[in-house]
């Protein structure tokens, strides 16, 4: 483990990637703690363009009054090009120097920790959390943004059930989660889909989901969801192709997009951020640093960055038998 007993009087606090619906409630979390602990706090603009370009604001306990509750992120977040060449991330560096902060904590997904080893080659002081909505994050079983990313997604699914059994149609949504299967098949599940489809599986579509559907209808069922992962092959748009071609279901494709990443956070993505936030200044305030914040069992950890990219996250087949076993 990486202990660092250096004083820490002014930490960075910066959101990357994708937002996430529960990365204030992370923001607010670390900021209250570390001003606790007696640190300076700023808030990097922008992701690391923020410290591409030295831009920082301080925050007080009142900059984050009223933002738990709150989807997006206060500090802007983006995904910085300038963080793919050496010269970005020696340019970073520099400006955690310029803006005089002894730590910097990343708020964001996989790309951003890979953005946070760079800057720590580089010296600089990081503590990671990971936050996004795809919940892929190999070395954390949750991921901030996950659940409230999962009801939207749900309840948009609930919707479209009232117009299909109305016209005894079929719906194939495709829903957000980059390469990752894990947000369709909870959504599946949640919502009663009929079939979820995600990344990475090879699929029979005239055993997997065209049979699916006929045995649906013969045991009564006028109309069914099907759930598709963005990662997979032409998404929904190509599966509506197929079957459209192979059956002569009444159906719709509907696309969830980034609708899936606004809004109020859910409770349990406050809670989550909220540990993650204090545990993440803990860490510094212990002298930690090069870790990513994780749950595992259950509880708030902490793995090494370089470990925990190095880990992955299964797709969870229970998850995909689960589906299979209630949808007829
Ligand atoms: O990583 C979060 C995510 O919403 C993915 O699910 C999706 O593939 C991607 O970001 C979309 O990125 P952008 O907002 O840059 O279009």
């Amino acid at each position: 483990m990486d202990k660092d007993e250096d004083c820490l009087r002014s930490v960075g606090i910066l959101t990357s990637g994708g937002d996430a619906p529960g990365m204030n409630a992370a923001i607010r979390a670390a900021c209250r703690t570390a001003i606790k602990c007696g640190m300076e706090v700023y808030g990097i603009q922008r992701g690391f363009n923020g410290l591409l370009d030295a831009d920082a604001v301080r925050l007080d306990f009142g900059s984050v009054s009223n933002i738990i509750n709150t989807g997006g992120t206060i500090l802007k977040t983006a995904r910085c090009r300038g963080m793919f060449s050496p010269e970005g991330v020696k340019r970073a560096a520099q400006g955690v120097k310029t803006l005089g902060l002894d730590a910097v904590l990343v708020i964001g997904g996989d790309g951003s920790m890979r953005g946070a080893t760079e800057l720590s080659k580089e010296g600089v002081r990081v503590v990671c959390i990971p936050a996004t909505i795809d919940n892929d994050v190999g070395s954390s079983e949750y991921s901030i943004g996950f659940d409230s990313a999962l009801n939207t997604a749900v309840e948009a699914v609930d919707r479209l059930r009232d117009t299909n059994a109305s016209h005894g149609r079929m719906s194939v949504v495709e829903v957000m989660g980059h390469t990752s299967g894990q947000l369709a098949l909870s959504c599946g599940i949640a919502a009663g889909a009929a079939v979820v489809m995600v990344p990475g599986k090879k699929y029979d579509i005239i055993r997997d989901v065209v049979q699916v559907l006929k045995s649906a209808k013969r045991s009564g069922k006028s109309h069914n969801i099907i759930i598709v992962a963005e990662g997979v092959e032409g998404g929904a748009a190509r599966i509506a192709e197929v079957l459209r071609a192979l059956t002569d279901d009444d159906l719709r494709v509907t696309i969830l997009g980034h609708i899936q990443r606004g809004g109020v956070p859910s409770a349990l993505d406050r809670i989550r951020a909220t540990q993650m936030g204090v545990h993440a200044v803990k860490l510094m305030t212990e002298g930690t640093f090069g870790r990513i914040v994780a749950v595992c069992g259950g509880q708030i950890s902490d793995v090494g960055l370089s470990e925990g990219l190095r880990m992955t996250k299964e797709t969870g087949r229970d998850f995909y038998e689960t589906v299979a076993e209630v949808s007829l």
